[in-house]
C-alpha cells in the first residue's frame, strides 16, 4: 500500500523514535510478539492518520510513516489470522461514505424531569410514595449520583459481545455509532462475568473529561481547526465522526448508569445492577450512594455540589432514582419521563464583577461579537475574564455600559454571560454604549440586514469589507479559490493561509501576480516549506488557467454576502458584464424614507426573477465599499470574464426588457424565461417604463394593463414565437 501523503507537501515535523524502536525482524517474532505488536502498530497508525487528516498536524515524517504501515502489513502478511475485522489495512485513510446507519431503540431511551430546589427534592420522594400508596413514613430507597454532561449512548451486548452501539437520537431511534465507540478504552467489547445476561443493551454517558478537552482544543487551534466551545460538544462531536480514526484519536470516556432491553438482570436494585457493570467491566460513577430520604438525597446533592470542581469533568447535576426496580415497574412513565427518576439541576453560578471595555470581535463570515472584558472573578472554580454579550440588542436591551457592575453567570459550563446590570453601582456620568457601525478590523460600513419585507432587522451586525477585511481575508481567499468559484487546482485552504502569513496574498488579484512577483521576490515559491520547483510550476499553470472565468463564477467569488451560485447566475444572466452589475448596484437606491420603494435601478434588480430585497441590498452593499470596488478592478486587469452563454447578438429581442404575463399556453413560465435569455433579453418581474415587450396569456391582469397605460408593446404567445423565429416545443 502506498503512503496517502505522498501527493502533499511534506510533513517538516521531527523525527520521532517510530521507525527505529522496532528491531526485531518480522520473520523472528513470536506468535504473541507479533500480536502485540500488530495491535501497538495499528493504535498508533490510527492515531497517526487522525493527525494527518483530521488536525492537519502529523507528528511524524512521511518516512516513518510509511514504515510503520509497511511492518504493519509484513506482520500480517506472516500472521494472517491477525487480519481480523478490525484490521487497518480495510479502513485506514477514506473515510466511510455513507452517513451514520440508523438503530431502533427497543425500549426508548427517555429525558429526565428536572428540579432545582431542595422543596421540589421533598415534593419528588412524597409523589413517589403517594403514587406507590405508602405512607409518609414508610421507607422508599433512592440511589444519588452524577449527572454527566454528555452524550447518551446505548450499547448492544449478544452473549457477552459488543455488536451494536448508537447514540440516543430521537428517543426512539439513534445513529449508529458501532464502530466509534469500540475505541473507547472504557466500552468493554466483551463482557466477563457469570450473571452477563444473553442479551443486554447497557446505557451509560460518553463524556471528555476536561483536561482532555483542553488538550484538544489547544491541538485543534494550533492546527486551525474548529475549537469546541465545552466538553460536551467536543464529545459529540468526536463521536459523531463518519471516520472511526478521529474518534480514536479523541480521548472519550464513559461510565454506564442505565439500561434498556435486557433478557434477564444481575441485581433487583437500580444499585445492583450498576455494581454488576462495574464487575463486567465498566467504568461505573464513584459517587453512586442509596439514600433512604430526602434529606439524604439532598445532603448528597450538596456533598457533589461541594466537590464539583474537582471532579475532572463537568457534571450538571445529580440524578434520583428509586432503588428497588419492583417500584419502578410500578411507579412507571410520564410522557417521555420515568416517573421514578429526577435531575436536580445545579444552579448556573454566577458572581458579581466590574465590566471594564466592550471588544469588537469580527468573525470569518464578517459577524460583529461584542465580547465584555471584564476584571477576572472566579465562577464555580473558573477564573472568567471575558463574557459573551452576544449582540446589539442584548446590550442595548440590558443597558450594560463600560464601567458597570455586572453579574456574570456559567450555565451548563459553556461560554460565560453577563446576566444584568447592578444599576446601583453604575458610575456617575456613564453613557449607554453605542455599537460600532464601522468594522474595528477593517473600518468598512457594518450592516444590519433589514428584511423589507417583514421588517425585521437582524441581530448580527456585519462587515461588509468582505474581501478587504483582514478578519475575513482567509476566508474570503479560501472561498474565492474554491471549487465552484475560480477553482485553482493546488490552492487550497491550508496554502492560501500560507501566502497570507507569507505577505503573498493578501487579496484575490495578488494570486495573478504571484508568479511575476516571484520571479523577482527574495524568497521564491519553490525554496518555501512545503514547495518544489514542480508543484511551484503546477501551481502558476493552473493559476494562468483561470485567466478567463466564466462571469458568474466570477461574481460567485467575490462571496457577495447572499449570492450563492444561483444567484450570481440570475444576476449575470441580466446584467451580462461585472462593469454592468456594479453600474447597476451604484445606481442603485435602496428603498428608506426618501425613496420608499427604491429607485428605477432598485427596482430593475429586485426585478429579476428569485432576487429579492435581501439579495439586491447585499450586492448594493458591496459595491458601495469603494475598497471592494477597488479590488474588483484589480482583479479585472487580471481576468477576463466570459459572458455566461454565447448569446445571439442579432436577435430580435437581445437588449430588450421582456415581460411575461398571464397564462403561457405553450412553454412554462421557466422556459419561457430562459428562452428569452438565451436569445439576450432581459426579463423582468414587473412592467415599467423600461419594458420593451410584453408577452401576455390569457387571464393577464394588471401588467398588461400597466403596459397599455405606458403604451408597451403587447404581443400574444403566438406572436412571439413568430417574432423570434422558432417553434414551440411539441
Ligand atoms: S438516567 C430513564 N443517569 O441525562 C432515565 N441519565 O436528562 C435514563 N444523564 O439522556 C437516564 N447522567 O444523557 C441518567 N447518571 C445519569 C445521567 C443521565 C447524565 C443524561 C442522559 C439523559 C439525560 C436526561
Amino acid at each position: 500500500m502506498t503512503s496517502p501523503r505522498s501527493t502533499s507537501p511534506r510533513s517538516t515535523a521531527p523525527a520521532s523514535t517510530a521507525a527505529t524502536f522496532r528491531a526485531i525482524p518480522v520473520e523472528d517474532l513470536s506468535p504473541a510478539e507479533a500480536a502485540s505488536e500488530h495491535k501497538a502498530l495499528a493504535q498508533e497508525i490510527t492515531s497517526h492518520d487522525a493527525a494527518y487528516y483530521r488536525e492537519d498536524a502529523p507528528v511524524v515524517s512521511d518516512a516513518e510513516y510509511d514504515a510503520l504501515r509497511q511492518r504493519y502489513e509484513a506482520i500480517e502478511e506472516r500472521f494472517p489470522g491477525l487480519r481480523g475485522e478490525d484490521s487497518l489495512s480495510e479502513k485506514v485513510g477514506a473515510a466511510p461514505s455513507e452517513k451514520f446507519g440508523k438503530v431502533a431503540h427497543k425500549v426508548p431511551m427517555l429525558s429526565l424531569a428536572n428540579c432545582f430546589s431542595d422543596e421540589e427534592v421533598v415534593e419528588f420522594v412524597a409523589r413517589v410514595k403517594r403514587f406507590l400508596n405508602l405512607g409518609a413514613d414508610d421507607e422508599v430507597a433512592f440511589t444519588s449520583e452524577p449527572k454527566i454532561d454528555g452524550l447518551s449512548c446505548s450499547l448492544h451486548y449478544e452473549n457477552g459481545r459488543l455488536t451494536v452501539a448508537a447514540t440516543r437520537g430521537d428517543g426512539s431511534q439513534g445513529e449508529d455509532v458501532t464502530q466509534n465507540v469500540r475505541t473507547i478504552a472504557d466500552i468493554p467489547e466483551h463482557l466477563t462475568g457469570k450473571d452477563v445476561p444473553q442479551t443486554i443493551d447497557v446505557r451509560g454517558e460518553v463524556y471528555m473529561a476536561g483536561a482532555d478537552f483542553e488538550a484538544l482544543n489547544a491541538r485543534q487551534a494550533a492546527a486551525e481547526e474548529k475549537v469546541f466551545a465545552n466538553p460536551r460538544n467536543a464529545a459529540a462531536g468526536s463521536l459523531r465522526q463518519l471516520d472511526p480514526s478521529i474518534t480514536a484519536a479523541r480521548p472519550l470516556k464513559f461510565f454506564a448508569y442505565a439500561w434498556g432491553e435486557a433478557s434477564s438482570l444481575p441485581a433487583e436494585t437500580q444499585f445492583g445492577v450498576v455494581e454488576a457493570f462495574a464487575r463486567w467491566g465498566f467504568t461505573t460513577n464513584p459517587l453512586m450512594v442509596v439514600a433512604k430520604d430526602a434529606a439524604g438525597l439532598i445532603a448528597h446533592y450538596r456533598s457533589i455540589e461541594a466537590q464539583r470542581a474537582l471532579l475532572g469533568y463537568d457534571i450538571d447535576g445529580v440524578v434520583y432514582k428509586v432503588n428497588s426496580l419492583e417500584l419502578q415497574r410500578r411507579l412507571g412513565f410520564v410522557s417521555r419521563s420515568p416517573r421514578w427518576a429526577i435531575a436536580h439541576k445545579f444552579p448556573a453560578e454566577q458572581a458579581t464583577t466590574v465590566l471594564e471595555d466592550i471588544e469588537i470581535q469580527v468573525g470569518r463570515t464578517g459577524a460583529l461579537t461584542p465580547v465584555a472584558k471584564l476584571t477576572p472573578v472566579t465562577v464555580g472554580g473558573v477564573v472568567v475574564s471575558s463574557a459573551t454579550l452576544h449582540n446589539e440588542d442584548e446590550i442595548a436591551r440590558k443597558d450594560v455600559r463600560i464601567g458597570d457592575t455586572v453579574v456574570v453567570q456559567r450555565a451548563g459550563d459553556v461560554i460565560p454571560q453577563v446576566v444584568r446590570v447592578i444599576e446601583d453601582k453604575r458610575p456617575a456620568g456613564s453613557k449607554p454604549y453605542e455599537f460600532p457601525t464601522l468594522c474595528p478590523a477593517c473600518g468598512s460600513h457594518a450592516v444590519r440586514e433589514v428584511d423589507t419585507k417583514s421588517g425585521k432587522v437582524d441581530a448580527v451586525r456585519r462587515c461588509t469589507g468582505g474581501l478587504i477585511c483582514p478578519a475575513q481575508m482567509v476566508e474570503r481567499l479560501r472561498h474565492f479559490v474554491s471549487r465552484n468559484a475560480f477553482d485553482i487546482e493546488g490552492l487550497g485552504e491550508k496554502q492560501v493561509r500560507a501566502f497570507y502569513d507569507w505577505d503573498l496574498i493578501k487579496s484575490p488579484a495578488d494570486i495573478f501576480t504571484l508568479e511575476a512577483r516571484n520571479k523577482e521576490g527574495l524568497q521564491r515559491l519553490e525554496n518555501r516549506d512545503g514547495w518544489g520547483k514542480t508543484s511551484a510550476t503546477n501551481l502558476f499553470a493552473a493559476i494562468a488557467e483561470r485567466r478567463t472565468v466564466a462571469v458568474d463564477r466570477f461574481v460567485f467569488a467575490l462571496g457577495i454576502r447572499h449570492v450563492g451560485e444561483t444567484n450570481a447566475k440570475r444576476l449575470m444572466r441580466h446584467y451580462g458584464t461585472v462593469e454592468a452589475l456594479e453600474a447597476g448596484a451604484l445606481a442603485a437606491e435602496i428603498p428608506g424614507e426618501a425613496h420608499p420603494k427604491g429607485n428605477d435601478a432598485w427596482q430593475e434588480m429586485i426585478g429579476i426573477d428569485g432576487i429579492g430585497d435581501v439579495v439586491a441590498e447585499a450586492v448594493i452593499e458591496f459595491f458601495g465599499e469603494p475598497r471592494n470596488r477597488e479590488v474588483v478592478a484589480a482583479l479585472l486587469k487580471e481576468v477576463t470574464p466570459e459572458l455566461m452563454e454565447q448569446v445571439a447578438a442579432a436577435s430580435p429581442v437581445s437588449g430588450k426588457t421582456v415581460v411575461f404575463t398571464g397564462s403561457l399556453e405553450k412553454m412554462t413560465r421557466d422556459e419561457a424565461k430562459a428562452m428569452a435569455e438565451r436569445l439576450g433579453a432581459k426579463v423582468a418581474g414587473s412592467v415599467s417604463a423600461k419594458t420593451n415587450l410584453v408577452v401576455a396569456g390569457p387571464g393577464a391582469g394588471s401588467k398588461l394593463e400597466k403596459a397599455q397605460a405606458l403604451g408597451v408593446q403587447v404581443i400574444t404567445e403566438d406572436e412571439w414565437f413568430e417574432l423570434v423565429g422558432t417553434a414551440p416545443a411539441p
